[in-house]
């Protein structure tokens, strides 16, 4: 099983992939066909007057057809480790029903002088020097987080620390455990239909700040960090994001959340003596609630439909898929998936024993010590699925390296 120290052996290959952007603004759609997205770029000058577009014009193809590729990764995590053990002595909970419970053993927690944008920015440096990539590069940051230390955003900040001298576009996706999902398939539409380039894409939360830590039904489940891919655009066929499929259901939000807090407002009397609701008081939110039986039901229920339609749509059976990567929330959540689908267990990314489950971190922390590890190589395939609050769930079918 992986764990932090594995983080750093055995050494990562260097790929230099530095690909730069095309010059000009064109109007573009994108089409799918037979499992491959084709770029289409309309121009609106006349078929055969391209002797008349000047130089830089005339750079641009008339056709595209584009795929996206994952490069790099990297991940980072707080340094204070929590077992159950240690939870055992602030809520009336056991080693033993935590882990057969969950799988969970340990989280990281974030303290001290540690900031979920400093965890951001150490998983993205990483990320790029796998690539060998120059942040300078970057032509978008998606930082896919529901804890940001800045409710307008984190992006921005993080995008400021990598030193990025051309200030690449940089902003949030909120989408709490499918966020990082979310975030890739983002980047991949950014790539196919945006002409953006090169895309990192961060998961990162720090879940422990919303945790009520005397709930031992919520807080024996979550822990800190932040994974980071980059991806970038290659040709069609070396396409790494082969399908994917998302979906979102308002009402079964109810299950999961963390809702703002119903304050009231000041009452101010109106200048006819009526009652206004007006100013509304400071608010704040409170923490996880959560109905643990029904987001448990969700998930088994939903991840492995999400990951068979998936597989449908890039033509695909899981026996052909090397790896099976779940958001970790739940070991007998992800054996029940694998079961479902008929993955052997020899095919199943997990760490969850070791971090809990860390929301939109999840999935890159797990890739990135797959990777590091040396099992997951270039050219193997991974399912991999996110689910949670919202309800939100989605999973894709991507290529590594
Ligand atoms: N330690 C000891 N006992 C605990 C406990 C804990 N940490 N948490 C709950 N219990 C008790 C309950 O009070 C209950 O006691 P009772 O039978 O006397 O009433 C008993 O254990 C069973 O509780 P229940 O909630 O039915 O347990 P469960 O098997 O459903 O497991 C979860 C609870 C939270 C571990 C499980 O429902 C789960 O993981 N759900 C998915 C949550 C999730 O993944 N959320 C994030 C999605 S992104």
């Amino acid at each position: 099983m992986a764990n932090a120290s594995g983080f750093f052996s055995p050494p990562v290959p260097r790929m230099r992939r530095n690909i730069q952007p095309s010059i000009g603004i064109f109007r573009s759609g994108f089409c799918f066909s037979e499992g491959n997205f084709r770029r289409v770029v309309c121009s609106s000058g006349i078929e055969g007057a391209e002797k008349h577009v000047s130089p830089s014009e005339s750079r641009l193809p008339k056709l595209v057809s584009k795929g996206c590729k994952l490069v790099g990764c990297g991940s980072a995590v707080p340094a204070l480790s929590v077992s159950n053990d240690d939870l055992a002595k602030i809520v009336d909970t056991s080693d033993q029903w935590i882990s057969v419970r969950t799988g969970i053993r340990n989280r990281r927690v974030i303290s001290g002088k540690e900031s979920l944008k400093n965890l951001a920015v150490q998983a993205a440096r990483k990320a790029l020097e796998m690539a060998d990539f120059d942040p300078n590069d970057l032509d978008l940051i998606l930082m896919c987080t529901s804890t940001p230390e800045d409710l307008f955003g984190a992006a921005p900040q993080v995008q400021r620390e990598l030193g990025c001298r051309k200030t690449p576009l940089a902003y949030d996706i909120t989408a709490a455990c499918s966020g990082f999902v979310l975030g890739l398939v983002s980047a991949a539409c950014h790539i196919r239909g945006g002409g953006f380039h090169n895309v990192l894409v961060i998961g990162a939360d720090g879940i422990s700040r919303l945790v009520d830590w005397t709930d031992r039904g919520t807080c024996i489940l979550f822990g800190d960090a932040a994974g980071a891919v980059l991806v970038q655009a290659c040709d069609a066929e070396e396409d790494g994001l082969l399908s994917f499929d998302l979906h979102s259901d308002g009402e079964g939000g109810r299950h999961l959340g963390v809702p703002i807090n119903d304050n009231k407002t000041s009452d101010l009397l109106g200048s006819n003596g009526s009652v206004l609701d007006f100013p509304p008081k400071r608010s704040s939110y409170s923490c996880i609630q959560m109905n643990g039986q029904e987001v448990f039901r969700f998930a088994v229920r939903c991840v492995p439909q999400s990951i068979e339609s998936a597989l449908g749509k890039a033509g695909l059976v899981a026996a052909s898929i090397d790896w099976l990567l779940l958001h970790q929330a739940n070991q007998r959540i992800i054996d029940a998936v694998a079961t479902r689908l008929e993955f052997p267990q020899e095919k199943v990314i997990s760490n969850l024993a070791n971090y809990g489950n860390t929301s939109a971190a999840s999935i890159p922390l797990a890739l990135d010590e797959a990777v590091r590890s040396g099992k997951v190589k270039p050219g193997h395939t991974i399912a991999t699925a996110g689910f949670g609050a919202g309800l939100t769930w989605g999973s894709a079918i991507i290529r590594w390296g």
